[in-house]
Order: C-alpha cells, then sequence, then structure tokens
C-alpha cells in the first residue's frame, strides 16, 4: 500500500506544508470531480518541478446567481483516489470558512479580456477565479503552475494576473483533453444523460468542421459560418456563442485575418452548459490539394 497524500484542509496549514518542501514546486488548481484532463495538467506540473501540489475547491465567487455552485460534483474521497499514484506530494482541500473567512473587500479587476464571451455570459466569473488564483498562489507560491488550454481565457487572464502583478511564477498551458469520440472532458460532463453526451458531441463537430474550412483555404467569415451551420444542424444543443477570436485579446478577427485564430463555442446541452475551443490557422492563399 502506497502512502496516502497528505491533505491540508486549512491555507494555514498548506503554508507550512509548502516551507517543508524543499526544491521546485509545480501547482494545479481545480474545483474537483477529477477527470483525466486534471491528470495530465499533474503530469505536466511533475515533469516541471520537483513536487506536485494540487489544490481541490469549489470557489463560491466564480458562481453567479442561478449557477451550478449547489449542484457542482464533491468527491474529496473519489478525487484523493483519482490522485492516487500521481506523484502528488500535497493536496489542499479548503472549506470556504477557511478561504473567505469574511467577504473580500479588496477585489480584482481582470481588464477587459474578462468582459467578453464567458466574461459577458458569466459576469464576476473571472473576478472570482482571479481572487482565488491570487490567493492560492500566494499560499503555495509554486515555480510553476499548470492551467487547462479548455478555459482558454481563464489561462490568458492567469497569465496578466501573473505579469501585471509580479507574481514569479511560470504559467503553462496544457492541451484539451477529449474523450475517444472527440467531447472535451469536463467535470460538467457528469450532469449529462447518455443521449445529451451524444448531442454535446455537436460542439466539437461544430470546431472540427471549421478546421476542415480553414484547412481548405476558406477566410475567417467562411471558417466562421462552417462553425455555425454545423452546431446549429446538431439536436439538442443551443449556441451561447460561436466565435473565432484572437487568441490574445478575445475578440473577432476581421474578415481579411491571416494567421491564427481561436474557435470558440459555448453551448448549452439540456440544462448543462459547455465550453469547448479549437486554435486554427487562417490562410486562405494555401494551395489546397484535392
Ligand atoms: P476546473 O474546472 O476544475 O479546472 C481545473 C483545471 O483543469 C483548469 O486549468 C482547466 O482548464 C483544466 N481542465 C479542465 N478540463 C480539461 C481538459 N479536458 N483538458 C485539459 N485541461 C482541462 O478551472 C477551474 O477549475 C477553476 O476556475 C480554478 C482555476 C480551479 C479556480 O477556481
Amino acid at each position: 500500500m502506497a502512502t496516502p497524500l497528505p491533505v491540508v484542509r486549512s491555507l494555514a496549514e498548506a503554508r507550512s506544508a509548502r516551507a517543508a518542501l524543499t526544491g521546485t514546486v509545480g501547482l494545479v488548481m481545480t474545483m474537483g470531480a477529477l477527470h483525466e484532463g486534471h491528470l495530465s495538467l499533474v503530469e505536466q506540473a511533475r515533469q516541471r518541478a520537483d513536487h506536485v501540489v494540487v489544490s481541490i475547491y469549489v470557489n463560491p465567487l466564480q458562481f453567479g446567481p442561478g449557477e451550478d455552485l449547489d449542484a457542482y460534483p464533491r468527491d474529496l474521497a473519489a478525487d484523493l483516489a483519482a490522485l492516487e499514484g500521481h506523484g502528488v506530494d500535497l493536496v489542499l482541500a479548503p472549506g470556504d470558512q477557511d478561504v473567505y473567512p469574511r467577504e473580500p473587500l479588496v477585489r480584482i479587476d481582470p481588464g477587459p479580456v474578462a468582459t467578453v464571451l464567458e466574461g459577458a455570459s458569466r459576469p464576476g466569473h473571472f473576478a472570482g477565479v482571479l481572487q482565488v488564483v491570487a490567493k492560492v498562489l500566494s499560499v503555495i507560491r509554486p515555480d510553476v503552475a499548470v492551467f487547462g488550454q479548455k478555459d482558454a481565457q481563464q489561462l490568458a487572464l492567469v497569465r496578466t494576473l501573473v505579469a501585471d502583478l509580479d507574481l514569479g511564477v511560470e504559467i503553462v498551458g496544457a492541451p484539451i483533453r477529449r474523450d475517444a469520440d472527440g467531447l472535451a472532458l469536463s467535470s460538467r460532463n457528469a450532469y449529462l444523460s447518455e443521449v445529451e453526451r451524444r448531442q454535446a458531441l455537436g460542439l466539437v463537430t461544430s470546431l472540427r468542421a471549421a478546421e476542415r474550412a480553414a484547412d481548405g483555404g476558406a477566410d475567417a467569415p467562411a471558417v466562421l459560418r462552417a462553425a455555425n451551420e454545423t452546431l446549429a444542424a446538431s439536436d439538442g444543443v443551443v449556441a451561447d456563442y460561436v466565435v473565432l477570436v484572437d487568441p490574445d485579446t478575445f475578440l473577432d478577427v476581421p474578415p481579411d485575418h491571416r494567421g491564427d485564430a481561436l474557435a470558440a463555442i459555448a453551448a448549452r446541452v439540456g440544462t448543462t452548459r459547455l465550453i469547448d475551443n479549437l486554435r486554427i490557422t487562417i490562410d486562405p492563399t494555401r494551395k489546397v490539394t484535392a
């Protein structure tokens, strides 16, 4: 039997457990309901640092009214079992009273990237995310922290937070992990019925249609049209947004755009809101051989 993972339930304990770690530290922040996507982040952290710290905390500050804060899956025992054997040195699983003993007065303004897409659909979401990220980074003081490209806007905002506040941690972006049929892994997939699980494939199918169009030499408007038409034809999927944006600003690319773009989708399948994205290169001058 391997020794059980050290789990600390308060930020104070986390601070002293961290101080006892010698060598470099990699951090992976999660809200639990761990899946292979989270574990791939742990793997990346392990490759980049001597020790790995994983935080598990469903951060109320990043949920809006009417969102799934209460329903969000919480099963610490299952999460610890999932982390077993992955080389994790410390798990931080604090409670609300510990993280926010009172309503925080000093808030982080995440700036313009937080006003579009996820930020527009979920007001206050990114301010809440950056509040808890800043807090955990300051407690754990990692050398490197790994975030998923699945939440592309979050990843960009964390990079900006670290740059603007000189937090001195390297932020690594990890690729999106998908099920064999292409569905992006997400803790929220647990909400889907069998039928909805199939319908949810509409998101990745639509992103891949956009990619195919771009590979065929389509310009930005035609690439976006391919994504929209495919999503509109997907049963049971109600789009929140379908966009082709600049990967840094998250603003729509102009019609004559050349080069990298991010195709991003948010959509509801039943009552579950899902997001997915794909990096696409637009180059209408490319030669397409049949
Ligand atoms: P959560 O949704 O649990 O995600 C934790 C980390 O796992 C994020 O960096 C996310 O981008 C990454 N992730 C999720 N699904 C993934 C997938 N299919 N492939 C690769 N990485 C994936 O994101 C949050 O929690 C919170 O906002 C948090 C950063 C913990 C702050 O509360």
